[in-house]
């Protein structure tokens, strides 16, 4: 298998746990013999600062010629007094657009050996495992008209979707649902909203192609409520763009810390895989970075751009052995030991790649022995 990842390490913790994440890749090159290349390219602060553009021209050209895009994070204090389109931030909405993947998929787990790291109880969050697919390309972010009349003091966005922008996200949810607990939960304001209206009759319609998927439709103030309830209720939610985000942000209480979730956006011209998690200037270069959410991110490039499912479980089985194990960085290090857990032991950004590497190394050595008998 062949595969050309571009690499945006971008700004802050970016880089380190990138990098953590790339020697996960190539490791997993090397042990299927596939051919694997990394192109390093510029976005957010440290574009601005060589070229004065957060996503450069070179950036994206050499993005749309890859199989698949693999971000770090964006964001550096020292742009904060600059406008929203001129800051670093500004780099990753353009590339989201430009790349044009419109179903953002974010899981969101109960790890076990994390479970004193979520304020929610162990017997509320265990065997919590769910996928949130969000638009991401349409509804308020990108709904005209939008403006802001300082003088009237009257401002707008515009939340709008078509049929055809609902079904084809809410067909990636049945997709990959289908592959799961077969269960998605469409999230809308269905009681308020006509965009929500379209958006349950569009999602019911879809869900009459996947017989074998049980749908069921939330409102999303309630839904809210019901995800920090009793979260291993949910298998895939489907929401539009923002309440996706607000959603999606709530439910890394579930998994205890930002710094352990991965994402990625398909359904474009080509994937980007992104930590949930920013930059972080604050402890970059400290080693205190958790680069497990880069390497689940990287375990999803696998999955959604190489079809390489074996390879990507085994990277988080890797992880789920290395947390049971006691291994944490500092952001999961807070959690007090649950009884019978092995004594935890603090680690830094590099250890905990090796760790992971380690882990992944026995599984295959084990899987590669296996074939042989
Ligand atoms: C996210 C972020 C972004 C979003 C911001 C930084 C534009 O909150 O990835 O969830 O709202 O999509
Ligand atoms: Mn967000």
């Amino acid at each position: 298998m062949r595969l050309k990842i571009a690499i945006l390490a971008g700004d802050g913790i970016g880089p380190e746990v990138t990098n953590e994440a790339v020697n996960i890749l190539k490791a997993v090159a090397e042990f299927g013999g596939h051919d694997f290349t990394f192109v390093p390219l510029l976005v957010g602060g440290v574009a601005i600062d060589a070229t004065g553009s957060p996503l450069p021209t070179a950036t994206l050209d050499a993005c749309l010629e890859s199989d698949a895009v693999l971000m770090g994070a964006v964001g550096d204090n020292k742009f904060n007094a600059l406008p929203p389109d001129k800051r670093p931030e500004a780099g990753l909405l353009q590339i989201r657009q430009a790349l044009g993947g419109f179903a953002n998929l974010r899981p969101s787990i109960a790890y076990p050996a994390l479970s004193a790291n979520s304020p929610l109880r162990p017997e509320v969050t265990e065997g919590a495992d769910i996928l949130f697919v969000r638009e991401l390309l349409g509804g308020l972010y990108f709904g005209s008209p939008r403006w802001w009349n300082k003088e009237t003091g009257e401002s707008i966005n515009t939340m709008r979707y078509t049929k055809s922008e609902v079904a084809r996200v809410a067909r990636v949810a049945f997709e990959l649902a289908a592959k799961r607990k077969k269960k998605v939960t469409s999230v809308d304001k269905a009681n308020v909203l006509e965009v929500s209206q379209l958006w349950r009759a569009t999602v019911t319609e879809v869900a009459k192609d996947y017989p074998g998927v049980t749908l069921e439709h939330q409102l999303v103030d309630s839904m809210a409520m019901h995800l920090m309830n009793i979260p291993r209720n949910f298998d895939v939610v489907l929401t539009e763009n923002l309440f996706g985000d607000i959603l999606s942000d709530e439910a890394a209480v579930i998994t205890g810390s930002l710094g352990m979730l991965p994402s990625a956006t398909i359904g474009g011209q080509v994937n980007l895989y992104e930590p949930v998690h920013g930059s972080a200037p604050d402890i970059a270069g400290t080693g205190k970075a958790n680069p497990l959410g880069a390497i689940l991110t990287a375990a999803m490039v696998l999955r959604h751009s190489a079809s390489l499912e074996q390879d990507a479980a085994a990277i988080e089985s890797a992880v789920s052995k290395v947390l049971a194990a006691g291994a944490r960085t500092a952001d999961i290090a807070r959690g007090s030991v649950p009884q019978n857990a092995p004594a935890q032991y603090l680690v830094s950004t590099q250890e905990m790649g090796k760790l992971v590497h380690q882990a992944l190394a026995e599984s295959i050595d084990r899987r590669q022995s296996m074939h042989a008998v």
